[in-house]
């Protein structure tokens, strides 16, 4: 039976929806959540988040400032925007958009962040914190996939989740979150990357299968337990000269032919991508809520 697709813009929606509640209560009481964005240089792709994340601010009332660095900009020009920004109360909330530029060192940018104001989850304190179970700002995409799996009626308690990639930014952290003691972990987690033998052996035992590679067909149908829950965090640019942008985005799933096996999976796109941003703005609401002391 084909599965039903997930609709991460319609769950993005919702949630956005009671941020913007939130938000317009917040302002009534003087206070204006505020997210500080740095763009370095001028990857496609990354303008195109960025520019999503601003615009997503915007719609719920939240207050960006646009930082826009050229591509050779220092490691010392970069510093001094987030110091300015750590320094600034109507910033509740830092984004450095990653990937930097070659010659730029991702790990000092991320250690300048004021770990209060580290609405990504992805500075070593956030880090810590979420892996020992304190409160923390968890990092957005994996976030954004726990809460898909829940509002989508995915029992995670008892599961087995193969995560197959290990970045930082996803799967690494997912793995940490969904091992947490608590009704949204509970899950028991295999974690497969490139160097795994027989990567097949591990996927065709997941009861809910994610990926998180880079690479367009990674996931055959082949790889897929019949009803397993699919989620493709994937994101590529492939040309195609039908679209008006010259390329479509693909995910890490061979999606026609695992969505005829699967029981539930995310499209690409209009699955995770809107989620992280949502789990961004989610993220950065909490902070102002927490620098005026009202949780
Ligand atoms: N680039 C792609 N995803 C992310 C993310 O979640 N955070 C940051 N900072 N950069 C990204």
């Amino acid at each position: 039976m084909a599965a039903q697709i997930i609709d991460g813009k319609q769950v993005a929606a919702g949630i956005r929806a009671e941020l913007k509640d939130e938000v317009a209560k917040l302002k009534e009481r003087g206070v204006t959540p505020g997210l500080g964005v740095i763009l370095v240089g001028d990857d496609p792709a990354s303008v195109s988040y960025v520019t999503g994340k601003e615009r997503a601010c915007g719609e719920v009332g939240i207050y960006s400032d646009h930082n826009h660095l050229p591509a050779e900009s220092s490691q010392a020009d970069l510093k001094r925007v987030i110091d300015r920004l750590n320094a600034d109360p109507k910033v509740h909330g830092i984004l450095v958009q990653l990937p930097l530029p070659k010659h730029l060192k991702e790990s000092e940018a991320i250690f300048a962040i004021d770990p209060s104001k580290d609405v990504d989850g992805i500075h070593p304190v956030s880090v810590g914190k979420m892996v020992t179970g304190e409160r923390a700002f968890l990092s957005c995409t994996p976030h954004g996939v726990i809460q898909l799996l829940v509002r989508s009626g995915v029992k995670i308690e008892g599961s087995h989740v193969v995560i197959v990639g290990r970045s930082n930014l996803v799967g690494r952290p997912l793995a940490n979150m969904l091992t947490q003691k608590k009704a949204t972990g509970n899950a028991t987690v295999t974690m497969c990357h490139t160097r795994t033998k027989d990567l097949a052996r591990y996927t065709r035992q997941a009861d809910i299968l994610v990926a998180a590679v880079g690479q367009p067909k990674t996931i055959t149908v082949d790889m897929v337990r019949d009803g397993a829950v699919v989620i493709d965090v994937g994101v590529t640019r492939v040309e195609d000269s039908t679209k008006k942008a010259g390329f479509r985005l693909v995910g890490d799933v061979d999606f026609d032919a695992v969505k005829e096996k699967a029981s539930l999976i995310t499209p690409v796109p209009g699955g995770v991508g809107p989620m992280t941003i949502t789990m961004l703005l989610y993220n950065t609401v909490e902070s102002a809520k927490q620098a005026a002391g009202l949780v």
